[in-house]
């Protein structure tokens, strides 16, 4: 990962610090974005960028990848590990809940990928890394808004990485069961975290994609935890 440029966002979430202490040391140019400045300021260090952002505002979003470009002179890689969660009963969910979920799930991550593809076209290389979650292709009772906003980014992702592979811009996508992360504080649904996949699996599954050869494009990454498998 030696000079790449790694712009991660949600770097100040469970599996985006966990993705950029992993990063940190290989020699690779981190942009790391989230709307915590606190906590951007904490993870900021030699060759490392932190620009505050919110994602559900494209200004907010190209001037993110303004910054990076300006700093670095590329954007190689995209990790997209920004989201929240509502789990409610379908008749119990607002048109707030839905446009919040559709607003940081949906839109986000939308914006995110149309601005990094922009700065890779550039270089005829990139890699898009989208971090779904397995409520992307499966559904489970409460998630109904969750899982509107999951299954839009697997739809837009897979259209966008049709038209750029011209560019040699490769999306990968990844299926996570549930992770241990701060995701769940604020989620209203009985779980038990003891049992879920720790954000480690989920780093060393996207060092894998980055690091898999050329030539090769790993689509789709599916990972569940044993106590809740879904086929
Ligand atoms: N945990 C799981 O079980 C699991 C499983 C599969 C998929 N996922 C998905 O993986 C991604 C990362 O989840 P996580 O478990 O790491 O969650 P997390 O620990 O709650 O982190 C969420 C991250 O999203 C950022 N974020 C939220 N709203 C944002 C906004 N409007 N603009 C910019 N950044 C925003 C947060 O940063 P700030 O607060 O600093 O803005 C934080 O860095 C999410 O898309 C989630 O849906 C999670």
């Amino acid at each position: 990962m030696e000079n790449k440029v790694v712009v991660i966002v949600g770097a100040t979430g469970g599996i985006g610090s966990a993705l950029t202490q992993k990063l940190a040391p290989t020699g690779a140019k981190l942009v790391l974005a989230g709307r915590n400045t606190d906590k951007l300021a904490n993870l900021a260090g030699e060759d490392v960028l932190a620009v505050a952002t919110d994602i559900t505002d494209p200004q907010q979003v190209d001037n993110l990848f303004t910054q990076a470009v300006d700093r670095f002179g590329k954007v190689d890689v995209l990790i997209n590990a920004a989201g929240a969660g509502v789990m409610k009963q379908y008749n119990k969910l607002t048109p707030e809940d839905l446009d919040f979920m559709l607003d940081v799930n949906l839109k986000g991550s939308f914006y995110t990928t149309q601005a990094a593809a922009k700065a890779m076209k550039e270089n005829r290389s990139g890699h898009i890394c989208n971090v779904v979650g397995i409520l992307g292709k499966h559904p489970m009772t409460m998630a109904s808004a969750y899982c509107a906003a999951k299954y839009g980014v697997v739809g837009f992702s897979k259209c966008m990485a049709d038209e750029l592979k011209r560019y040699g811009i490769k999306i990968t996508l990844f299926y996570f069961g549930g992770v241990d992360t701060p995701f769940w504080d604020n989620v209203s649904l009985k779980v038990d975290r003891k049992k879920m996949l720790s954000p480690q699996t989920a780093v060393d599954a996207i060092w894998f994609a980055l690091n898999a050869e050329p030539q090769a494009i790993p689509m789709e990454i599916n990972i569940q935890p044993e106590s809740h498998m879904f086929l």
